[in-house]
């Protein structure tokens, strides 16, 4: 398998992070190691990168790919939420930037056997790492009408869940669900094609089972809050997120992380004694130029949050 990804917001991924010579950097998300190689190039040539990907497939790409920069960089096939565990065994504490392009790269979407894609047929996988222990097809066969509409509103804000829902579990007492094309296609008899719609009426519903064979949602939480504390003070941490439920997490943990009292307004003194750990460097989000999106169109929808760390590391 080649390395077919192409990078997103990558100039301005690499100048969020203020990449220089001597740095030490993490990536989370290796994928195809563009980015991973933007950070080598441009720390060069005593630069130090530690590069994590929950899939194994990845990480063969990524190491072909950096394999010139020999040991400025090491690749560890391990997921995110066990970002500090990883970090302070390698001694990558205190860094000066960490790097999140999250979701999944176009290897994988290509990739028929992952069934990350209503477009190829392939098995309900849907899984970035073989040894988590429920594929898509698993919680399709076996939650409740409740939990699977409950999954799909949650985690696709699919308006017509409940509709897909109740599909799912008539058709799976004749025969359970196994391919893509086969839930694709349910959801189009479930939904139709609504009108005016720009999206595949699958997208939510793929989107949602991806988010939760993955635990995608929770294990950002824990990975933001793991990585502002491996930073050094005027380390930035950058993430890019290509769905609103992701954006909304990190945007909301990088506008706590910069307050100092969280307390509700209500409250007449300060109980919560919360200090502010980061400088948020924009406000807003940096999004692709019109010229990027027409060369690559899955920079779409992509969301560029950048921040800083404001206090030692200790
Ligand atoms: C968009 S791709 C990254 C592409 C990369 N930045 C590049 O330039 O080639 C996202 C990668 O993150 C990985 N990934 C997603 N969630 C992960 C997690 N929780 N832990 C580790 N890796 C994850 C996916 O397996 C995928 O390879």
């Amino acid at each position: 398998m080649e390395a077919s990804h192409v990078s997103v917001l990558f100039e301005e991924s690499m100048s969020a992070m203020t990449v220089h010579p001597g740095g030490r950097y993490i990536d989370c998300t290796l994928g195809a190691g563009g980015h991973a190689e933007g950070i080598l190039e441009r720390s060069a040539p005593d630069g130090l990168l530690l590069g994590l990907d929950a899939d194994p497939k990845a990480i063969e790409i990524a190491a072909a790919r950096l394999a010139r920069f020999g040991q400025r960089a090491i690749l560890v096939n391990e997921n995110f939420f066990r970002l500090r565990e990883v970090a302070e065994r390698l001694g990558y504490v205190g860094v000066d930037g960490v790097l999140f392009d999250l979701g999944f790269s176009s290897v994988q979407l290509s990739d028929a056997d992952r069934g990350l894609s209503f477009m190829v047929d392939g098995p309900l996988d849907m899984r970035l790492d073989p040894r988590e222990p429920e594929t898509a097809a698993d919680l399709l066969n076996s939650l409740s009408e409740a939990e699977l509409a409950g999954l799909l509103w949650r985690f696709g804000e699919e308006p017509g869940s409940r509709r897909i829902a109740r599909l799912i579990v008539q058709e799976r007492a004749k025969r359970p669900l196994a391919s893509t094309r086969q839930l694709a296609a349910l959801v189009e008899r479930a939904v139709g094609g609504r009108h005016g719609e720009k999206i595949h009426p699958a997208t939510r519903t793929f989107q949602a089972l991806r988010i939760a064979v993955n635990h995608e949602l929770e294990r950002l939480s824990l990975a933001l809050e793991q990585a502002l504390d491996l930073l050094a003070t005027g380390g930035r941490l950058v993430v890019i997120a290509f769905h609103s439920l992701e954006d909304r997490i990190v945007k909301r943990f990088m506008e706590v992380e910069a307050k100092g009292c969280i307390c509700p307004p209500e409250s007449p003194v300060c109980t919560c004694s919360h200090k502010p750990r980061l400088r948020r460097v924009s406000k807003g989000v940096l999004k692709p130029g019109p010229d990027e999106v027409a060369a690559n169109p899955r920079a779409r929808s992509a969301r560029l949050r950048v921040a800083e760390r404001i206090e030692l590391w200790q």
